[in-house]
């Protein structure tokens, strides 16, 4: 919008958090609650977006630039009051040119609330041309918030602070949710008359409405809809409550686009993930960070992934997972764990109790058992026998192993890395590969098995296990010398 300056507060310490983190960058939904207000600014295409910080600032200030390039950052010093900070602000604005038409002033900490929400509120105060909009909410609990005092009329009169209140005002459920709009103009001939004069002794930002009621300016209200967007978190409980709230809003979102969520209370799907058409997600599942699932696939029950790709018709069962592409087709778990760097191909697959990192899968390759896949390349079509090692760590660097096309390895083998297997190679059960194998040889573990006949009714006699032995040879061992 032309003319639009949106100022957010960020100064506050928010002590109830408890935390050494300040509280707006607490996050929610995979993303800090500041960057979830500066989305729903952003999306109002203001002119200039003034951030007021004060506590914490080293954190908060580079945060909001990282998120929001060309904000002005307005530094608050003492946290006098919302009025006190949007002072400040309007000085740092003025540093970028005359603020002019509108501004709009919110609070940091309020995640929930929407672009859309916000842009209806500008478009409606610009077009009514009055000195102060207020957003405001109806509540069934509206303590600590302050109250709309409206006059016989029904115009807004003041707002009324919670400890500032009368009894018959804090009866009011119409609070001010902390988002107000204003003429420019007015807000710069206000700001200077503000007082301290009241129970907290702060500049309050909401006294402007009793100035513009007193320069005989218009003042008026717009009622949200939904209260939840104006909701902010001062606390952990509100923290996880709000995480909650929009949690549903963001996986009601994508049942509507085709995805079927099974239990969307235990389903948890942060703000940056992409998901297709027709994916299932089962319960107990988290889909973070940047991943994306494409259609047809399956994810979870029980499955964390961070910053995934998860292709088309995949399955991903009782897994955690992150940096990782599973190829379209492929299936994994349950009980897998994809660390970064994974990547399999099509239709391949990694079964129960598997770990892999920086390893890279063929088409159609697998590792179905109980194995360490760390540092490798698998060729298509391979198949790794159960319990396999890729030995990538030699206690000082780490090594890559590469095995071909087609290969067959056995059971319980151990690769020592760097080292390579040929296509269409195989492996004996229990092989330790420390040389590079040809294509298409066999690999015939070391030792040849020794059998020591009657070693145990010799050495274990008058055991349960020599009876055992006995039992089923019919054989007799001679008591020798233990010591032997
Ligand atoms: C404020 C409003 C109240 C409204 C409520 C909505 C005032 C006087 N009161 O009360 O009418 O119902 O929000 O949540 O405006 N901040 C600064 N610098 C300061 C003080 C505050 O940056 O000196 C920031 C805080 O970090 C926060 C926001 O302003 O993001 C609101 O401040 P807070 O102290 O939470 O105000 P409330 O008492 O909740
Ligand atoms: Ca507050």
């Amino acid at each position: 919008m032309d003319n639009l300056t949106v100022i957010v507060l960020a100064a506050g310490g928010g002590t109830r958090m408890k935390s050494k983190t300040m509280k707006v960058l607490h996050p929610v939904a995979g993303r800090s609650m500041i960057a979830h207000v500066l989305r729903a600014v952003q999306a109002v295409e203001p002119e200039r977006i003034v951030a007021v910080v004060g506590h914490q600032r080293d954190q908060v200030g580079p945060h909001i630039t990282s998120l929001v390039p060309d904000a002005v950052l307005a530094v608050q010093e003492t946290q006098d009051g919302t009025g006190h900070a949007v002072r400040i602000a309007m000085e740092a604005a003025a540093t970028r040119g005359e603020v002019t038409g509108t501004v709009i002033v919110s609070a940091g900490d309020t995640p929930m609330l929407r672009g859309e929400s916000l842009r209806a509120f500008a478009r409606e105060h610009t077009d009514s041309g009055r000195a102060v909009s207020i957003l405001t909410g109806r509540v069934a609990d509206p303590t600590g918030y302050g109250r709309i005092v409206r006059g016989a009329d029904g115009s807004v009169v003041a707002i009324v602070e919670e400890k500032d209140a009368t009894e018959a005002q804090r009866a009011i459920d119409e609070i001010n949710s902390g988002i107000l709009a204003f003429d420019a103009a007015f807000l710069a001939r206000a700001l200077p008359r503000l007082s301290n004069a009241n129970a907290n002794g702060e500049y309050y930002l909401t006294d402007t409405v009793s100035i513009a009621r007193a320069d005989g300016l218009t003042v008026g209200a717009h009622l949200i809809d939904d209260v939840s967007e104006t909701e902010g978190a001062n606390d952990r409980a509100q923290l996880a409550e709000l995480g909650r709230q929009l949690n549903a809003r963001i996986v009601k979102a994508w049942m509507k686009e085709g995805v079927t969520v099974m239990d969307p209370a235990t389903t948890w799907i942060e703000d940056d993930v992409v998901l297709e058409r027709d994916v299932t997600i089962l319960p107990n599942t988290q889909l973070l960070g940047a991943t994306v699932v494409r259609e047809d696939a399956v994810v979870g029950p029980d499955t964390t992934l961070k910053d995934c790709e998860v292709g088309a018709g995949a399955r991903v069962v009782r897994t955690h997972g992150e940096l990782a592409v599973v190829g379209d087709g492929a299936t994994v778990g349950p009980f897998s764990y994809l660390r970064p760097g994974t990547q399999l191909g099509a239709t391949s697959k990694v079964g129960a109790f598997v770990e892999t990192k920086n390893a890279v899968l063929g088409e159609g390759a697998k590792v179905p058992h109980l194995s360490y896949v760390g540092d490798a390349t698998i060729g298509e079509a391979t198949n790794i026998g159960a319990g396999t090692i890729f030995a990538n760590y030699d206690g000082v660097s780490k090594h890559r192993t590469v095995v071909g096309a087609h290969a067959r390895t056995g059971s319980n083998n151990t690769f020592v890395a760097p080292v390579t297997i040929g296509d269409g190679a195989a492996t004996g059960g229990g092989a330790v590969v420390r040389q590079d194998v040809p294509p298409g040889a066999l690999v015939v573990p070391g030792a040849t098995q020794r059998v020591i006949e009657n070693w145990v009714l010799r050495r274990r006699p008058g055991t349960k296990q020599a009876e055992a032995a006995e039992g089923a040879t019919g054989a007799h061992g001679e008591s020798v010398d233990p010591q032997q």
